[in-house]
């Protein structure tokens, strides 16, 4: 069916603020229906300008960065859509978004092994000390073979903990079968007998999992009952040799204790990709068994075009007057 705005005169097609510079193949199909305006510097625009650019929009296309609230949307009274390009959609007022009949999309399924892939990145490399390895290796620091020299932890056959088992839960959880290891993982709700026998996934009460497990990974969203999630008590159930990798969001982990318990090493240390307050990293957070990534885990170029892709595509149905397919607030 071709599309209702295929012969719209440009003037008259609707305003589509994008917050980010698009990959080719989104910003092309955008453009053939839309008339879009785009954020085009490295560094991401002061709420206030986006508040500003928003003001004549129809839709919008944002990051996880933006937090989309009561007093954006009122800023933005033509507003119809937001499409967040992510799978979260905290960074979203649901409520205010409905309130003012805004349709909101995210970016779900296209993410997820990708995601997962990442998760173990940090995994492996947290456990084997990777960052540290390199370090030497560039800084002319490597004296040579030393038997005990930056010895980590064996990944393979250990017990991996995984804490929110959806899509991604899930994928990281495949993954485990190549290394040999017990996988256990909490959720709200058991999952199918068909998945916990294919992906050979025990399932364990939260702080029976937090005992067991070798490296502890989350994968929930972040929600009312998620925040502060991992906190000092959930922090010193867990091993003195595991380590806890963070690929969900930031405030899922309450940093300060985070340090607390590596400061007093309760754990082995730990992986982040997510931060309570992104951009800033807690300086406690700077030590050596700790690995840190700039929240990348979704970032693989075929990966980061699909989601932009998604996002373009669900602006395209809706103003075609269909429901756009990752909608996620169904009753507006
Ligand atoms: C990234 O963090 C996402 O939610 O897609």
């Amino acid at each position: 069916m071709e599309h209702p705005l295929a012969h719209t005169p440009a003037t008259e097609r609707p305003k589509i603020l994008v917050t980010h510079r698009l990959f080719e193949e989104p910003r092309a199909k955008l453009a053939e229906y839309f008339d879009a305006e785009f954020w085009a510097d490295s560094d991401r625009p002061q709420r206030s300008e986006v508040m500003r650019r928003v003001a004549d929009k129809d839709g919008l296309i944002c990051l996880l960065t933006e937090k989309i609230d009561d007093e954006l949307l009122a800023a933005a009274p033509r507003l119809r859509i937001v499409a967040n390009v992510a799978v979260g959609f905290d960074n979203i007022d649901l409520e205010a978004c409905a309130r003012r009949k805004v349709a909101v999309t995210n970016t779900p399924g296209v993410l997820d092994e990708t995601t997962a892939d990442f998760a173990w990145t940090l995994l492996m490399a947290v456990a084997r000390r990777l960052i540290e390895g390199d370090a030497m290796a560039r800084s002319g620091a490597w004296r040579g073979w030393n038997l005990d020299q930056l010895c980590g932890a064996d990944v393979w056959g250990k017990t991996l903990g995984i804490i929110g088992f959806g899509r991604i839960g899930r994928a990281v959880a495949r993954r485990a079968g190549g290394f040999g290891m017990r996988v256990l993982y909490n959720d709200q709700a058991r999952a199918p007998r068909e998945i916990e026998d294919e992906l050979r996934a025990e399932y364990a009460g939260r702080d029976e999992l937090l005992r067991q497990a070798d490296f502890v990974s989350l994968h929930v969203p972040l929600l009312a009952d998620t925040h502060g999630l991992m906190g000092p008590r959930e922090l010193a159930l867990m091993k003195p040799s595991a380590f806890l990798i963070n690929t969900s969001r930031g405030p899922v982990v309450q940093e300060a204790a985070l340090v607390a318990a590596l400061e007093k090493k309760q754990i082995a240390g730990a992986a982040l990709d997510v931060f309570e307050r992104e951009p800033q990293i807690s300086h406690g957070l700077l030590r050596p068994n700790v690995v840190l990534a700039p929240h990348l885990a979704s970032a693989s170029v075929e990966t980061r075009t699909r989601m932009a892709m998604m996002a373009v595509d669900n602006i395209v149905a809706f103003f075609a007057g269909q429901r756009p397919t990752n909608l996620v607030n169904a009753a507006v």
